[in-house]
């Protein structure tokens, strides 16, 4: 089956993305009123799918919208979508906004409205061994989001807007700094190494619960690496001796410049060939088990 056959999901049915098609007053549309989630699958297999699905209740809870498919319906669905290119590393999309109602009103409908439910799935593209041999470079940005970042919504005009403007720097992502601490990337949650102790900054509004981001914490536990849930200020992130960018198409980034010096000797480090190797394992263990 070609990317041109496979079929997308919306509100219930399978259908070619030609024929997907949501109303004009849709409030996914109007007012981004919506969320979202990125689920990988290795070898067919939906990767942290349990913890993807309870973001995403996370995410509708936070918003009023009651989650319109149950554990069992979504993994239906998801699974579906996936088995159209077998053998292909795949990243599945799925939004639900509130629905549409007549008439534009900031305010959420007083009345139960039909939420859009809507699912796709694309291969995941090769990843670039030139990132993975000398990283990738960033910059950073002033974080000009709102206070709930936390919530996984595709209101996503600060992301694009700080996320062109590293691309027009010739960076592949923007590490983001409010009131003098890094949160995150763009699209992505951040890691340094300091000292031999690899830092996230904790979870807060400020920034989403990455699944990668916890699956990193997991692997360091379990390897016995020392770790930290601790801010990072913006010297410190200079003065790092690793960085790094996680999300879920993107796995784990190794930033090698910031805003064009080095960052330490300009490779990839120790800690993240370590961290690298402990993900893979992680990944093919998942993918060969039934
Ligand atoms: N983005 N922070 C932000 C702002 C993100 O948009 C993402 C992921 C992450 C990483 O989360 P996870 O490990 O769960 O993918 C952190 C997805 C991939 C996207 O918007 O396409």
């Amino acid at each position: 089956m070609t990317m041109e056959e496979t079929k997308v999901y919306l509100n219930g049915e399978f259908m070619p993305l030609s024929q997907a098609k949501i109303p004009v007053m849709d409030r996914g549309f109007l007012f981004g009123d919506s969320v979202y989630e990125v689920v990988p699958a290795y070898g067919g297999r939906l990767f942290r799918l349990s913890q993807h699905l309870q973001r995403l209740s996370n995410s509708l809870h936070a918003i009023r919208i009651q989650n319109p498919l149950t554990t069992e319906q979504w993994t239906q669905v998801l699974e579906t979508l996936v088995k159209q290119l077998p053998g292909v590393d795949q990243s599945i999309y799925l939004q639900v906004t509130r629905g549409s109602t007549p008439l534009r009103d900031h305010a959420m409908p007083t009345g139960a409205i039909e939420p859009t439910v809507f699912a796709m799935s694309n291969p995941i593209p090769t990843p670039d061994p030139k990132v993975l041999e000398q990283g990738i470079s960033a910059i950073t940005l002033e974080d000009i989001r709102w206070h709930r970042c936390d919530i996984k919504a595709t209101t996503l005009l600060a992301n694009v807007l700080v996320r062109q403007q590293a691309k027009d720097h010739g960076a592949m992502e923007a590490i983001l700094i409010r009131d003098g601490y890094a949160t995150e990337g763009a699209a992505s949650n951040l890691f340094i190494v300091d000292d031999d102790q690899l830092i996230t900054p904790p979870k807060s509004e400020h920034l989403l619960p990455g699944i990668t981001r916890d699956l990193v914490l997991e692997l360091a536990a379990e390897a016995e690496l020392s770790y930290a849930e601790a801010n990072i200020s913006h010297e410190q992130l200079e003065t790092a001796d690793e960085i790094w960018l996680t999300s879920s198409t993107k796995e784990i980034m190794p930033v090698t410049h910031v805003n064009d010096m080095p960052v330490n000797d300009g490779k990839p480090g120790p800690v993240w060939q370590k961290m690298q190797k402990l993900f893979l394992a992680y990944k093919e263990e998942l993918s060969s088990n039934p």
